[in-house]
């Protein structure tokens, strides 16, 4: 394998602090309730068979890499983190789940080798890279793609003008809690804002457009930011 140029990024460094965080980790299952069960089914509507390969980025605790692991042939869930690595693996030998192949890399570092794959899936992680990045991404993975094969991807987008910023933002960060134990707290909030890489649908959408995807589906909930595409490689 090549060795990365100086100007590649550290995904770990981009992964989040919180990401990083074995107490974060072992509270995400509390706060977090990814609805795998209906993501899975909405896959299954869209084209995802039993024989379907999966390729999941940024899979976390794996609450979505679990249900989906019942459904179809094969798994491979790529996260830069260890510690979210740690929780999935045992996660998955307690359940006597054995499709699944765990990969420490990112969207950027990761190197698929085999047949293009039917799904991608990622939640709520392309916003930990900044803008250039998030092209080079979603280039990428549309390479891993086959064709007419599905992109979901769930992430918090601004789908505001510019000049409604501040004040989105602000009620955005008021839906948080005092504290660290609330579902997300306010300083959590904050702290994507300030430190995370969240972009306008204006320009994701560009970005998807452009790396060869087009947009089947795209569900928004204005006062979360969740914008929640399905996305198909052309
Ligand atoms: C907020 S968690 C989301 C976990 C899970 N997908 C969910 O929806 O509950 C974000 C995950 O993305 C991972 N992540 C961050 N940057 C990444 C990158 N460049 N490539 C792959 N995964 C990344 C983090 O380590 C973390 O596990």
């Amino acid at each position: 394998m090549t060795p990365s140029p100086p100007w590649f990024p550290d995904e770990v460094g981009l992964a989040g602090r919180e990401n990083l965080d074995s107490a974060h980790v072992e509270r995400y299952d509390g706060k977090m309730d990814a609805d795998p069960a209906a993501e899975v089914a909405l896959l299954q509507r869209s084209g995802l068979t039993a024989d379907s390969v999966l390729l999941e980025f940024g899979p976390g605790t794996g609450q979505f890499t679990v249900a989906a692991a019942r459904v179809t042939s094969r798994v491979i869930a790529v996260d830069v983190s260890p510690p979210m690595l740690r929780k999935l693996s045992s996660k998955l030998s307690d359940r006597r789940i054995d499709n699944v192949t765990l990969v420490q890399a990112g969207f950027l570092s990761y190197q698929h080798t085999g047949e293009p794959v039917d799904v991608v899936y990622s939640r709520y992680a392309l916003h930990h890279l900044p803008d250039f990045w998030k092209v080079m991404a979603l280039h990428r993975l549309r390479r891993m793609l086959r064709p007419g094969g599905l992109l979901r991807l769930w992430d918090v987008v601004y789908d505001f003008l510019p000049s409604e910023a501040e004040a989105s933002i602000d009620a955005w960060c008021d839906l948080g809690g005092a504290s660290v134990e609330a579902e997300w707290s306010r300083a959590e909030l904050e702290e994507h804002v300030r430190d995370e890489h969240s972009t306008f649908s204006w320009l994701l959408e560009a970005m998807i457009d452009r790396c060869g995807f087009g947009i089947d589906d795209v569900q928004r909930i204005p006062e979360t930011f969740d914008s929640k595409y399905l996305l198909r490689a052309r």
